[in-house]
């Protein structure tokens, strides 16, 4: 029995989407359960063959057993949500709870029509800011008010609280990353709620004492999308001649990248009290690692800057992805 949170370390865009669907399928949890922001997150997978952008439903819907929430802490857009249910073939196990906030247009027209959210925080445009707005003014419309939800309400927290009790397993996929945390991040270009682990267990109800380890997923490199400092970043040239280009999967954005950042990862372990390390697209780093799956068969150039990852961060990297399929991964927890 476990209770694992990923968390992701810099600024979203870390392959926790491959991640998380790699845990579900290698540790057949009971209950994968989303929590986060809401849809401006968008978690990036292959499986099988196909490409998956998922923002609302977990990604571990790829392990058929898994029951599959949305807890109470993340905002709901319903088209987006009963899109997906639809793509992950989920309907008979997707529960939502029925207190999520619901995102309406008049949220993403406000995030959009705002000059300060759309230009200087340069947002995701997906109305999150404001629906969270209108969930502390208190006069947000939640799922249990709306017909097209009725037949996924759950009560997310008691579902897993039961999983937990009876010793089944349980995968919590965290959102964006810790630098955009609205209290630890860069204030004010950071998203509209904290994005550390603590609060992704108060999203689905989880107690900070029932949790055995916190995952935090690191890229190889870094990468932000919106305004605000990144100390590492590189001229565009630069990240050209790396190979190291990217593009948002929500909006399309060109992702500013950058260095891996040593110091920010470290601070950003500490504050999720990260137990484990993930370390991604360690192939668009050192092209020739993809696919291999052992340790030991990773060049001594490569080998090196993972003991250095550890070392400096001062947590074990137990999970290296190798490239983009799920077998693709160095598994050593
Ligand atoms: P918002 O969350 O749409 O309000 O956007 C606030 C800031 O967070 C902007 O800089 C966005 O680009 C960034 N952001 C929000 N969600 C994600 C994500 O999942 N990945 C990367 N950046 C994100
Ligand atoms: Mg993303």
């Amino acid at each position: 029995m476990s209770v694992t949170i990923v968390a992701g370390g810099f600024w979203g865009d870390e392959g926790k989407g491959k991640v998380c669907a790699y845990l579900a399928v290698t540790d057949r949890p009971a209950v994968i359960a989303r929590a986060g922001v809401g849809p401006n997150a968008g978690h990036t997978f292959e499986f099988e063959g196909r490409k998956y952008i998922m923002r609302q439903v977990p990604c571990g819907f790829v392990y058929p057993q898994a029951r599959l929430l949305i807890g109470p802490g993340v905002l709901v857009n319903p088209d987006v949500t009963l899109r997906e249910i639809e793509v992950a073939g989920a309907a008979d196990r997707v529960g939502i709870d029925a207190k999520c906030t619901v995102i309406e247009p008049e949220h993403i027209e406000a995030d959009k029509g705002s000059a300060h959210l759309s230009q200087t925080v340069g947002t995701t445009a997906t109305g999150c800011g404001p629906a969270n707005e209108a969930r502390t003014a208190r006069r947000a419309r939640l799922a249990r008010d709306f017909p097209a939800l009725q037949p996924y309400l759950a009560d997310v927290a008691g579902e897993v609280n039961d999983a937990i009790n009876h010793g089944l397993s349980v995968l919590v996929e965290g959102t964006q990353g810790f630098g955009l945390s609205l209290y630890h991040g860069d204030y004010p270009f950071v998203t509209s709620k904290d994005t550390t682990a603590s609060t992704f267990c108060a999203d689905v109800g989880i107690g900070p004492t029932r949790v055995t380890d916190v995952i935090l997923i690191l890229k190889a490199y870094a990468s932000r999308v919106g305004q605000g400092p990144f100390p590492t970043e590189l001229p565009i040239e630069e990240v050209a001649r790396r190979g190291w280009e990217e593009f948002g999967a929500v909006t399309g954005r060109r992702r500013r990248i950058g260095e891996f950042d040593f110091a920010f990862a470290r601070r950003s372990a500490m504050l999720n009290g990260a137990t484990q390390l993930a370390i991604t697209n360690l192939d668009r780093r050192f092209p020739e690692v993809l696919g291999i799956t052992r340790r030991d068969e990773l060049p001594a150039e490569v080998q090196i800057f993972l003991a250095r990852v550890a070392e400096e961060i001062g947590v074990p990297v137990t999970l290296i992805s190798t490239g983009p399929k799920i077998e693709h991964m160095i598994d050593e927890r």
